[in-house]
């Protein structure tokens, strides 16, 4: 009797993780529905992974600490980071760990919703606010460990770390987007500026003030996260041909002193004519305890 014909299975390409669930990328759109990877979906991956490398051992040390790890996710799309982390790390776990997704398209939350019922991931919330909200909302745990944003836009970034710093998240991995609040600031003040130092050449051009705005943007958020008591690490997500936008910031909480990165903060401000800005780049009162 003839034998019938059984589907050959697919062969996955080797970026796929072992007891990585392949319908889980073919529904993210990361997988093709025959396996493959494209052009687009492969960059992502490689991203993801490459975070993923940073964030795993984070994740590992607040388990030492606790069980039941808190993740928020700001700016998260179409979730891929969320949904991957889960699939490789929070899957297995059986102790009130959570992700949740902040994003502000509600069709975007709706759709994440329904993937995580599909696939069965009870530790996954998504909720439709914009990361200002979030900060305020009831519908998130008081204590959250770990606060990543992955090109969330513009000022998006500035917004997680306000929200990270007022929920003591032990460690933060961020990766900015382009921001245009700083460049708006330069570019307004640049008449008064122009006379004062020869190094405001440094943001005469247009190109060059919304180049280096973007710059001074992250150089300015290391500085409010060291001046909370934050080491920072500062390094690459990908090689530039994957990304124009590939800095990495990871900042782990150790209560160091605070004092020196205040001065510090507030003198570049000043030194650029960003004054204003203060609010956006606050820092602690330093207490004689920490300074
Ligand atoms: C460039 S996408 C990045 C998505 C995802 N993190 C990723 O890397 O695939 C930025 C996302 O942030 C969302 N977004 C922008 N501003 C936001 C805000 N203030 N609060 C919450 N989400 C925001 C956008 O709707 C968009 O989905």
């Amino acid at each position: 009797m003839k034998q019938p014909k059984t589907a050959a299975p697919i062969a996955l390409p080797p970026e796929v993780k072992p007891g990585q669930s392949v319908e889980l990328l073919q529904e993210l759109h990361i997988l093709t529905r025959d396996g493959k990877l494209n052009q687009d979906s492969r960059r992502k991956l490689k991203q993801v992974y490459h975070l993923y490398q940073f964030i795993e051992p984070l994740l590992k040390e607040v388990q030492a600490e606790h069980p039941g790890v808190s993740l928020v996710d700001h700016g998260a799309g179409k979730s891929y980071l969320g949904f991957i982390l889960y699939d490789l790390f929070f899957k297995g776990l059986d102790d009130g760990s959570h992700i949740y997704g902040i994003e502000t398209r509600a069709e975007l939350v709706e759709r994440s919703q329904e993937l995580a019922r599909k696939f069965d991931f009870p530790g996954m919330s998504f909720l439709p606010l914009s990361v200002a909200e979030s900060t305020e909302s009831k519908e998130l745990p008081d204590r959250i460990d770990i606060v990543t944003a992955l090109h969330a836009c513009n000022t998006a970034t500035d917004d997680a770390i306000a929200f990270a710093l007022k929920k003591k998240a032990k460690f933060m991995v961020l990766v900015p987007c382009c921001q245009a609040e700083v460049a708006s600031v330069l570019r307004k003040n640049k008449g008064q500026s122009l006379g004062k130092s020869a190094l405001t050449e440094i943001w005469r051009h247009p190109l060059h003030t919304r180049e280096f705005g973007s710059q001074v943007t992250n150089v300015l958020r290391c500085l409010q996260l060291e001046a909370h008591g934050y080491q920072v690490n500062v390094t690459e997500l990908v090689g530039w041909e994957h990304s124009m936008k590939n800095e990495l910031i990871i900042a782990s909480y150790k209560n160091l002193p605070r004092r020196r990165p205040t001065e510090r903060l507030r003198e570049v401000l000043e030194t650029l004519g960003l004054e204003e800005m203060g609010n956006r780049f606050f820092a602690e009162q330093v207490a004689a305890s920490n300074a």
